[in-house]
C-alpha cells in the first residue's frame, strides 16, 4: 500500500482488532435468528463492544485526538483533530444475518476530512484513502467508473429512516426517479460501503437524506480521492446542513441533480 502514514496505521490496526469480534458476533447472529427473543439485544451489546475497542485501541495511539461516535457520542478533547467513528453500518443487514456491513472511521483536522477507512470483514476489503494520496482497496488504487451517461449507469441509494420527519419526500423522491430514468437502482443497506463502491467504480452514483456525519465521514474522503463529487442535491458541498447527500463519478453529477430536482 502507498498509503503508510502514521494515521493510517493506526485506523487499520484499530478496525482489523475490533473487526475479529465483529466476526465472531456475525456467526453467533446466524443463529440467533431462529430464537424466539431474536438477535436484538446482543446485536446492541456487539455495537458497543466494537466501538470499545475502536475507541480504545485510537486513544492509546492519539490520547489527545477527539472523538465522534455514533453510540457514545462525543469526547472532547484537542478539537484539531477528529476520528469519526460508526462502529457498524449496515446494522440491519447484521442484525438479520445478510452479510453487508462494515466499520467506517475517519479522521478530521480542522473540520475536514483527511484519512478514512471503512472495512467489510466478512469479505476481507478493506477501502482506506488519504488526502492528496488517493484511494485503495487491499492495496490497490481505485477510481470512480467513467460512465457519462445517467442511463448507463447503476445507481444506489437507501432509506427513508423510520424516524425522519420528511420520509414522505424520501419515499416520492425514490418513486420519481425510477419513473425518470429506467435504470438499476440498488439499496445495499450500508451508506458506508455505499460510498466505498462509488469510489471503487462498482456503482456510478449514490443519494440519500437524513444521513449522519459517522455514516459518510470516512466515505467522504475515499470518493474525492478516487476522482469522484461529494455534494448535496443542489451540487453544493453542504451535504451536512442539507442532509441531502448525493456522490458521484465526475460526469453525472449534474444530470443527476437534474433527476433529483
Ligand atoms: C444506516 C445505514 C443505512 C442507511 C441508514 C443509516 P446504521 O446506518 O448506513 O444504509 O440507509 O440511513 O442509518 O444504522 O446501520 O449505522
Ligand atoms: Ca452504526
Ligand atoms: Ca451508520
Amino acid at each position: 500500500m502507498k498509503l503508510n502514514s502514521a494515521n493510517i496505521n493506526i485506523m487499520v490496526k484499530a478496525c482489523r482488532k475490533a473487526s475479529k469480534v465483529l466476526i465472531r458476533d456475525f456467526g453467533e447472529i446466524e443463529n440467533l435468528q431462529v430464537s424466539v427473543k431474536g438477535p436484538g439485544d446482543f446485536v446492541t451489546v456487539s455495537d458497543k463492544k466494537v466501538e470499545k475497542i475502536l475507541i480504545d485501541e485510537l486513544q492509546k495511539a492519539r490520547p489527545n485526538y477527539s472523538i465522534l461516535s455514533e453510540e457514545i457520542g462525543k469526547i472532547s478533547n484537542d478539537e484539531t483533530y477528529k476520528w469519526i467513528i460508526d462502529p457498524i453500518d449496515g446494522t440491519s443487514n447484521f442484525l438479520h444475518g445478510v452479510p453487508h456491513f462494515c466499520i467506517s472511521v475517519g479522521l478530521e483536522q480542522n473540520g475536514e476530512i483527511i484519512c478514512g477507512i471503512i472495512y467489510d470483514p466478512i469479505k476481507d476489503e478493506m477501502f482506506v484513502a488519504e488526502k492528496g494520496n488517493g484511494s485503495y482497496l487491499n492495496n490497490q488504487r481505485i477510481r470512480v467508473s467513467s460512465r457519462s451517461k445517467l442511463k448507463d449507469c447503476i445507481i444506489f441509494t437507501g432509506g427513508p429512516k423510520k424516524e425522519a420527519k420528511d420520509r414522505e419526500k424520501s419515499l416520492k423522491e425514490y418513486l420519481d426517479f425510477s419513473s425518470k430514468v429506467q435504470i438499476p437502482i440498488r439499496k445495499l443497506g450500508s451508506a458506508a460501503l455505499d460510498m466505498a463502491y462509488v469510489a471503487a467504480g462498482r456503482c456510478d452514483g449514490f443519494w440519500h437524506r437524513h444521513l449522519n456525519y459517522w455514516d459518510i465521514a470516512a466515505g467522504i474522503i475515499l470518493v474525492k480521492e478516487s476522482g469522484g463529487l461529494v455534494t448535496d442535491y443542489y451540487g453544493e458541498n453542504k451535504y451536512l446542513e442539507n442532509k441531502t447527500l448525493l456522490v458521484t463519478n465526475s460526469k453525472i453529477n449534474k444530470e443527476m441533480i437534474e433527476v433529483l430536482k
